[in-house]
């Protein structure tokens, strides 16, 4: 069997070599050759194969990392078993580290924005987002203000009072998005979390979600379909492939310092874009890096 697993680039130096320092702190999330399998015998399938990459714990810097790739190349499997989710989780084989210890289950340190998004429908807008806090314990008069703050930053205000049903999917997905990050995860895992939002609602979240990222620090994990938001949030691309789904390239990309719609006109942007468009469309081997400005 071919050896698939992928190192990032800041995954450390090798064991072996005499320069290596010994490390202060444990990587934040390692993945070791982890497969995951659904099923048994010849009618197994195989969602993911030795996948391995490491991200480290940087004080005061969460770092953004995008994963894209075809249609079933595993990526909502890689997001559910980081979250401990089942059925995704546990992997067949292979190991999950989060802070140098192997993921046991699910907690709040993982917070997941679902590609389905999961609310409450006996729930209104504000109970939704204000949920997880509950749950927590956090008092009511302080919850239903920190919700509703929520709701206003996700651009929902107004709708405190509305049930999931009498919602757009674009806008159920905002309550979603809002319900996970009031709770401030220190790992967020958002699974195509603008997939269904329309492209002037789609730019300002993407805004948003650089905003609280830098103001919380949190190292978030974005599956999305698209080449361009991957290349704009992330500071690395994880590129999958599909058949079984395995990872092909970490690629870096730089942090998105200027809003979206000035750096997407960048000729660096384009051509970065254009090439990961390629190579994802070809399923091509890893190509090195993309263009920078
Ligand atoms: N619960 C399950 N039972 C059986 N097979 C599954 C299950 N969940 C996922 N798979 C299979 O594992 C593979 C990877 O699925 P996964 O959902 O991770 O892909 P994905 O990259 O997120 O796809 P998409 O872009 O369509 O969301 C697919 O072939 C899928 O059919
Ligand atoms: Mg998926």
């Amino acid at each position: 069997m071919p050896e698939t697993s992928v190192q990032s680039s800041t995954a450390g130096n090798a064991p072996d070599s005499p320069a290596a320092p010994a490390s202060p702190a444990p990587p934040l999330v390692e993945f070791r050759n982890v497969t995951k399998r659904f099923g048994e015998g010849p009618e197994a399938k195989v969602a993911i194969q030795d996948v391995s990459f490491t991200v480290e714990d940087v004080p005061d810097h969460g770092e953004m990392i995008g994963i894209v790739g075809p249609s079933g190349c595993g990526k909502s499997t890689i997001l559910r078993i980081l979250g401990g989710l089942r059925p995704h989780f546990p992997p067949s084989s292979g190991e999950v580290l989060l802070h140098g210890k192997p993921v046991e289950n699910a907690g709040a340190d993982r917070g997941m924005v679902d590609q389905k998004y999961s609310l409450l429908p006996h729930l209104t807008v504000l109970d939704n987002v204000a949920f997880g806090l509950k749950l927590a314990g956090t008092p009511k008069a302080e919850r239903r203000e920190r919700a509703a703050e929520w709701v206003r930053k996700v651009g929902l205000e107004g709708a405190e009072r509305k049930y999931p049903a009498e919602l757009s999917g674009g806008m159920q997905q905002r309550v979603a998005i809002a319900a996970t990050l009031i709770l401030r995860p220190r790992v967020l895992l958002m699974d195509e979390p603008f997939g269904a939002l329309d492209p002037k609602i789609r730019l300002q979240m993407q805004e948003l979600l650089v905003q609280l990222w830098r103001e919380q620090e949190s190292t978030v994990f974005l599956v999305t379909h698209s080449v361009e938001e991957a290349i704009y949030l992330g500071d690395r691309v994880l590129r999958l492939a599909s058949k079984p789904g395995r990872l092909i390239e970490v690629l870096e990309v730089p942090r998105p310092d200027e809003p979206p719609e000035v750096m997407r006109r960048r000729p660096w942007f384009r051509e970065a874009e254009q090439e990961l468009l390629r190579r994802l469309e070809d399923d091509l081997p890893a190509g090195g890096p993309l263009a920078r400005p």
